[in-house]
């Protein structure tokens, strides 16, 4: 393996009985510790930060199909208390080195041993079923987040919104009716927490919903027969993860999800990748041309040789690494959410000449991104999967966006139940197979996975740029950038799709974009993901000053840093390029302008020069979103920059090494 451990694990196991001292686990740095233990009987964990209790006991366990109930009438037999401290190196990410270093314990019962793994900045905790229970089937999980205060305030997204596609709300938790996670609250108490997941696999995702004014319960995704999980080989849940921090940031720093994964389990990660690509994607969703093709009006269709090549072109020649292309295949006529049977992954329309332009790109150096829409008809798609990627795989592409519109899977089931987990999990290690990296839309919500499978590379999951081409709203607010790093951020990478420097919109003038082109910048710093499109069609880029920041700015990171942000207003992050010595920085604000004071006590040693591409004095996002003004200065470590953001404006800077 590559990545193979770089420390070595510093391991100790201690075994010990239920004793109240054996009982708890205190994270490294002594300022967090989790209890577990069974009061009366019932199965219950505490979490304690600084010595203020701020999770109070809650409860833990299941209940099974047929009424039988894990976690009462029982006690904790036996505690073995683990130590880890070791480094390891990510494949791609927005750190190159993680360090692991948590203590552990495993609490033994009669039916049910439940794992808690404790860091500096917060906590997981997972079931596992010993084989003795045998093959069972759950209905319901137990699991409390019982916080001790009730003004506390949750950012979440609503489960009731397909896709996670919603702008999240901001409110108590009396107010939340069924959250998705990530869902991050503000606490009461100044500290930030967010409960989230890691490693779902063979389960069904946990949302969450609240029991009183301060508890929040699991409440898992169910099949359509009502059973939530049938548990059978796999013996371990998802870990439940509470992040715990002083800063908003410290959330976006935190590595608690990927440290509570598997590493990797693929042994060459030579051919996976990160980097930018553009497509025939925005004209589309514009609706200035079509994904079909009608021979009646070939000129509608967007996808077409001619284009597809001078995309090629374009990112030969400006530092992109990868072409989108949708609407390349048979298929698209007609309904095609109805008719997914029809799509071909291997067939083109015929003005889309396949051949010719996979080995075009291949003679480029370009990669082709190749769109596997499936219309959530997993029996249409694995029954091609192997002759499609071993077809992509044959000229040396590397890269599917696969597609998953229809919210049942093969029209019966929830993509975040645990057959869609089961099945986009499938597609995934399929890929793998074909050396073949992923994008994945309308999937379920990340967890980490990536780090055992960094093929899966970028998702979807969020409301994204597509909603500024077509949204009845007009498109997405400006406060929606501040607040996604919090949400959907703190699962994984997104696949946002920014990049818009042309702000007209003739088929639906009422939505655009609601930023400035300066902003747009700043979100290839702020809004992570290791594969990065530049949405828009490459005229708009031709000759543009501010295209110079896209075509300079890395998708991997040495190193990330939130330097400054509050929830829903704004966020200031640097990021150090992976293998080289320059710093990218972006900055963000919501629909309000406001003045920044930012240090620069992130570089190293020396001058920098910062090449700062800034909202214009006269830029606004209503009136003015593309007055950019480019400006270079030397600084040092000991600057502090003042920057000034237009209404749902930004800031974008590179700082090279003098
Ligand atoms: C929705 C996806 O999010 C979008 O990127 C894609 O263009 C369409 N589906 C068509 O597959």
């Amino acid at each position: 393996m590559r990545k193979a451990i770089i420390a070595a694990a510093i391991i100790a196991i201690v075994s010990s009985c239920a004793t109240p001292a054996g009982n708890t686990v205190t994270s490294p740095d002594g300022g967090l510790k989790v209890t577990v233990d069974a009061p009366d009987g019932v199965l219950q964990y505490t979490v304690v930060k600084d010595g203020d209790t701020i999770v109070a006991p809650s409860r833990l366990g299941f209940e099974l199909m047929g009424g039988n109930v894990l976690g009462i009438h029982t006690e904790v037999l036996e505690v073995t208390h683990s130590k880890a401290d070791e480094k390891w190196e990510t494949v791609w990410g927005e750190q190159r080195i993680i360090r692991d270093r948590h203590s552990g314990a495993v609490f033994h019962t009669a039916w049910l041993d439940i794992e808690v793994r404790v860091f500096d900045d917060g906590l997981g905790f997972r079931y596992i079923f010993p084989e003795s229970l045998g093959n069972i089937a759950i209905k319901d999980e137990l699991t409390e987040f019982r916080f001790t205060r009730a003004d506390h305030t949750a950012w979440w997204l609503p489960e009731s919104v397909p896709y996670y596609e919603s702008y999240a709300d901001h409110t108590t938790f009396d107010k939340i009716d069924c959250a998705h996670t990530p869902l991050t609250i503000t606490g009461a108490d100044g500290r930030f927490y967010t409960i989230h997941e890691a490693a779902l696999l063979d389960f069904a995702k946990m949302n969450l919903v609240p029991t009183d004014a301060q508890t929040l319960k699991a409440d898992l995704v169910k099949w359509s027969d009502g059973t939530a999980v049938y548990v059978s080989d796999t013996r371990v849940t998802p870990w439940r993860t509470l992040l715990v921090t002083d800063r908003a940031g410290g959330l976006v720093e935190s590595r608690v999800m990927l440290n509570l994964n598997e590493p990797c389990k693929i042994e060459d990660t030579s051919w996976i990748k990160p980097g930018k690509y553009i497509g025939i994607w925005w004209i589309l969703h514009k609706f200035l041309y079509t994904w079909y093709y009608d021979p009646a009006t070939p000129e509608g269709h967007g996808a077409t040789t001619e284009r597809t090549m001078r995309y090629i072109d374009f990112a030969a020649d400006n530092n992109i690494q990868g072409v989108l292309v949708e609407g390349w295949n048979l298929g698209w006529n007609g309904d095609w959410t109805r008719l997914p049977a029809a799509f071909s992954f291997t067939q083109a329309y015929p003005d889309y000449d396949f051949d010719k332009i996979m080995k075009y790109a291949a003679s480029k150096g370009v990669q082709m991104i190749i769109h596997n829409e499936t219309a959530a008809d997993t029996e249409n798609y694995f029954a091609q999967i192997d002759d499609a990627y071993a077809l992509y795989q044959s000229y040396g592409m590397h890269y599917v966006k696969t597609g998953n519109v229809n919210v049942l899977m093969d029209g019966r089931e929830a993509h975040d139940g645990q057959y869609g987990v089961n099945k986009l999990h499938w597609t995934v290690e399929k890929a793998a197979q074909y050396q073949i990296c992923i994008d994945e839309h309308e999937p379920c919500i990340p967890t980490g996975v990536c780090r055992t499978w960094p093929n899966l590379m970028t998702g979807e999951a969020i409301r994204g740029q597509e909603h500024d081409a077509w949204e009845v709203d007009g498109g997405n607010k400006p406060e929606h950038q501040t607040v996604v790093p919090f949400i959907r951020g703190l699962a994984g990478p997104m696949d946002y799709t920014f990049g818009t420097f042309d702000f007209s919109n003739p088929a639906n003038p009422q939505c655009r974009t609601r930023t400035t082109v300066a902003k747009q910048l700043a979100e290839y710093v702020v809004i992570y993901s290791p594969l990065q499109m530049a949405n828009d069609d490459p005229a708009a880029y031709e000759g543009v000053k501010a295209f110079d920041f896209i075509r300079d700015v890395p998708t991997d990171w040495e190193q990330t840093k939130v330097i400054d942000a509050v929830i829903g207003d704004y966020i200031v992050t640097a990021r150090q390029e992976r293998g080289g010595s320059d710093w990218f920085l972006g900055a963000i604000t919501d629909e309000n302008a406001r003045q920044l004071s930012v240090p620069l006590s992130f570089l190293g040693k020396g001058r920098w020069l910062a090449q700062i591409y800034a909202d214009a004095p006269d830029a606004s996002y209503e009136n003015n979103p593309t007055a950019v003004e480019y400006s270079e200065r030397e600084v040092s470590s000991k600057d502090v920059l003042d920057l000034r953001l237009a209404t749902s404006g930004g800031c974008a800077i590179r700082f090279i090494k003098r």
